[in-house]
């Protein structure tokens, strides 16, 4: 350790920071906003809070000196070239990540890459004691980072360590794939509280630790021996994550925003319906079945340009990682076969963009768009889902939501769709282009009181009273446990009312 001076109450620890350091042709250097809906949601947690951030600055070589932005301390975490790809490209998001989404593709095991995980969560293990005070609150982010909180427990008995995943928590079947298994539930089982996305990622976890490990769970906590004899009891709830409803809200309500949304739909041919797709490039995200869907809508001549128009924004994601390179070239290929089909001189069918935007260019994107186009095979959240509705401040817009998203166990009002199930996908897509405009106006309303109620302020402080009161207390109040109950009891509802809406196409 090197011992630094500035030490702090709470300190955030993420793979990355909240900010990437961009090598510009000339050599120079810029910061951009990393990607990503954990850096959104605890960029706007941090803004306000003073801590620290440890994370990696997104690219290989030495780190960059510690420094302050935004009010926040930022503490860079270097990572060497081989890191990159071992611990990053390789153990991270080829092993995890597919692991961890149903197993979309199929998941990578290199004994290599796991020496490399443990030596980076190491590393940052150590940075975060560094900057941490003494009975600091140390909150660790993602599938990155499973081994820190065992780590800094070790050094730093004195903090109070909770751990939020992002990302869905698989189920024991797929995770027991894992030859690490043993050691990620062990590296977990250093917090004091676990946060996770659904009940069901919670339940998954729990499931683990008795399964793999032989641990005694009871409800929501499980119970681990240490080497001393002592016990140690870790809880581990779902506290889903949200949106800055307010900030979005007032983002989306700027004459500015108001106008530039006005001028896409004019550069787009003013058309009767916008359809918008925003997502990482990510096989999870199920772009390639949104598309082989809107295809087969175009050729069925349900709809065409200009009257109708699909607008794709995807983000560039991980472009070193195979499945990664493979998915870009098909979305791409897919777009331009389309376009070449059923598009015509200046009237594209497919608008396909492969950029980042300035967050008022998204919150324009969002207020142009009549149907917000949400089709993950597998998603933790989905913050793009909730970031539609925060902007809607006009009530209008139609969202189609995948029931494999974290999203849709908060948002049943949006129109519901299986992305595997083709028929049933064009059919969600027809029935949210053509709904009545009140009942359009019915389902935003309730979507976006839910978001308002729940935002990511309330996620927050809900994630730092649960870990400040573990393991001791239940994160729940007797109200939010009827609330979890009436959600659970409204999800099966739903579930079986999206069920036998699929009955009638496909028998
Ligand atoms: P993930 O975290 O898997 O990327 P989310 O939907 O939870 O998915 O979060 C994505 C975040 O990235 C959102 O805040 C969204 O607004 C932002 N985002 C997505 N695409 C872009 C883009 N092209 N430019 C700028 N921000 C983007
Ligand atoms: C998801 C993960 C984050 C990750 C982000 C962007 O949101 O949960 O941990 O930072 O995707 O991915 P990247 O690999 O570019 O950091």
């Amino acid at each position: 350790m090197s011992g630094s001076t500035h030490t702090f109450d709470l300190v955030v620890a993420a793979n990355r920071l909240p900010v990437d350091r961009v090598v510009l042709p000339d050599g120079g250097t810029e910061w951009r906003r990393s990607p990503g809906g954990l850096v959104t949601a605890m960029e706007s947690v941090m803004r306000g809070r003073e801590g620290a951030w440890v994370g990696w600055a997104g690219e290989a070589g030495d780190a960059p000196e510690p420094f302050e932005e935004d009010g926040m301390f930022l503490r860079p975490v270097p990572l060497s070239e081989d890191e990159v790809a071992y611990y990053y490209e390789g153990f991270a998001n080829d092993t995890l990540w597919p692991i961890y989404h149903d197993v979309i593709v199929p998941a990578t095991f290199h004994r290599l890459w796991w020496t490399a995980y443990e030596k980076v969560n190491r590393r940052f293990a150590e940075a975060i004691c560094d900057v941490a005070a003494e009975g600091a609150t140390v909150w660790v982010h993602d599938y990155q980072l499973q081994l820190v909180p065992a780590m800094v427990r070790e050094m730093r008995p004195d903090v109070r360590i909770g751990w939020f995943n992002h990302i869905p928590f698989p189920p024991v079947e797929l995770f027991a794939q894992l030859p690490w298994r043993r050691r990620l539930v062990e590296g977990l089982l250093g917090a004091d509280f676990l946060g996770f996305q659904r009940v069901a990622d919670a339940h998954n976890f729990l499931r683990a630790c008795r399964q793999l490990l032989g641990l005694s769970t009871k409800g929501e906590t499980v119970t681990s021996t240490l080497e001393d004899g002592q016990t140690r009891v870790v809880r581990a709830s779902a506290i889903p994550i949200s949106v800055d409803f307010t900030g979005l809200e007032e983002l989306s309500r700027r004459p500015e925003v108001i106008q530039r949304a006005k001028e896409i739909r004019e550069s787009l041919g003013n058309p009767e319906t916008i359809f918008l797709g925003v997502d990482r490039l990510d096989y999870t995200k199920g772009i390639r079945h949104r598309l082989k869907a809107y295809a087969e809508l175009l050729e069925d001549g349900e709809v065409s340009p200009p009257e109708q128009v699909f607008m794709q924004v995807a983000t560039p994601s991980r472009e070193r990682v195979d499945a990664y390179r493979e998915l870009r070239e098909e979305v791409e290929k897919e777009v331009g076969r389309v376009n070449g089909e059923y598009g015509d001189i200046g009237s594209a069918a497919v608008h396909y963009l492969h950029h980042s935007y300035p967050r008022d260019e998204m919150a324009a994107m969002f207020l142009a768009a009549d149907v917000l186009l949400v089709t993950p095979l597998r998603d933790g959240m989905n913050l793009v889902a909730k970031e539609y509705v925060a902007c809607r401040h006009d009530g209008a817009g139609a969202l189609v939501l995948s029931e494999f998203t974290g999203a849709w166990h908060e948002l049943h009002q949006a129109y519901v769709c299986n992305p595997h199930d083709i028929a049933g996908l064009k059919q969600t897509i027809l029935t949210a282009m053509r709904a009545p405009e009140a009942e359009r106006r019915r389902r935003m309303k309730a979507m976006r009181r839910r978001v308002a109620d729940h935002d990511v302020q309330r996620w927050a402080s809900r994630f730092l009273e649960a870990l400040e009161q573990a393991p001791a207390k239940p994160t729940r109040t007797p109200r939010e446990q009827r609330e979890d109950e009436a959600q659970a009891a409204a999800d099966d509802k739903a579930e079986q009312r999206h069920h036998a809406e699929h009955a009638g196409v496909n028998g």
